[in-house]
């Protein structure tokens, strides 16, 4: 088993993403798909109490049925050790596991979220997202502990099956490594800050002749011009790609370092419903 979790996290450090197939059994998946019902993404119904703040308040409401489900899931988590492969994953000596929640999006069209990075900047004159950028750049590289927590590793363990352009998840390797070179000479003001979040900005970003020197300086010429070619998709007609899609059964497993860029298809033929685990660096 820890030559397994040392495996799964060291692909994960490096390449910033892995999947496990059928990582739940059918009477697993089904047992959970009995009690999380259809919960909207943020809902009250489909977060699940961690901290002991949290489980206390579920005591004192008397909502005994939503404390053994959480244990249920908790019990997932600790057998297959989510925690020791996040720890590991962000090469840090403790995690703290930060939300799980479950969510359901009926069939659409319209992609569940499009191409983009959980850390890049989205709006430079909104104060707002300014300051959680920076927050989040000082937790995340530097260990300081802010009001924004830093960027971690997600598990996303499926409940419904997912295919291309039907709900699936796509995560496009390595891409954390730019993104971290990026915001650490944001950080060091090497360079100016221009939104990042969507992949189309990310590009104009790193298209920029000073920003593109100082990052092959520090990654090397192959992983830009790597990167910048796997993404092309996105200024061409179709504005996407189904080659970095992770397809996958219910009971299947994507685990993500949050600072890679990724993208949610639209559930175009059926609804989805996902459960999910965060875990992130522990700061004092
Ligand atoms: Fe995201």
């Amino acid at each position: 088993m820890l030559d397994q979790i040392n495996q799964i996290s060291k692909t994960i450090l490096n390449t910033g993403v892995t999947s496990i197939p059928k990582f739940l059994n059918e009477t697993e998946v089904e047992k959970i798909k009995n009690f999380v019902g259809k919960p909207k993404k943020g809902s009250k119904e489909g977060n699940y109490p961690i901290t002991i703040s949290q489980l206390l308040a579920k005591i004192f409401k008397f909502e005994f049925k939503k404390l053994s489900n959480t244990f249920f899931l908790l019990k997932i988590a600790k057998k297959f050790h989510f925690k020791e492969i996040a720890a590991k994953a962000l090469d840090s000596k403790d995690v703290d596991l930060q939300m799980i929640d479950c969510y359901y999006n009926e069939r659409s069209p319209e992609n569940i979220i499009s191409w983009h990075n959980d850390i890049g900047c989205k709006n430079l004159d909104d104060k707002k997202y300014l300051k959680e950028f920076h927050e989040a750049v000082k937790s995340t590289f530097f260990d300081i502990k802010t009001e924004t927590s830093p960027r971690g590793i997600k598990f996303f363990l499926y409940l419904t099956d997912v295919q291309k352009s039907n709900g699936s998840l796509a995560i496009i390797p390595y891409s954390n490594q730019i993104i971290k070179t990026l915001c650490t000479l944001i950080a060091d003001n090497k360079i100016e800050l221009k939104k990042f979040w969507s992949l189309k900005n990310l590009r104009e970003f790193i298209n920029d002749t000073k920003v593109r020197k100082l990052l092959e300086e520090k990654i090397g010429k192959e992983k830009i011009d790597t990167f910048l070619n796997e993404t092309n998709f996105i200024i061409s007609e179709k504005k996407d790609t189904e080659k970095y899609d992770l397809e996958l059964n219910q009971g299947g497993l994507v685990i993500f370092d949050e600072l890679c860029v990724h993208r949610g298809s639209a559930p175009q033929k059926t609804s989805r419903l996902v459960l999910r685990f965060i875990y992130r660096k522990k700061l004092n």
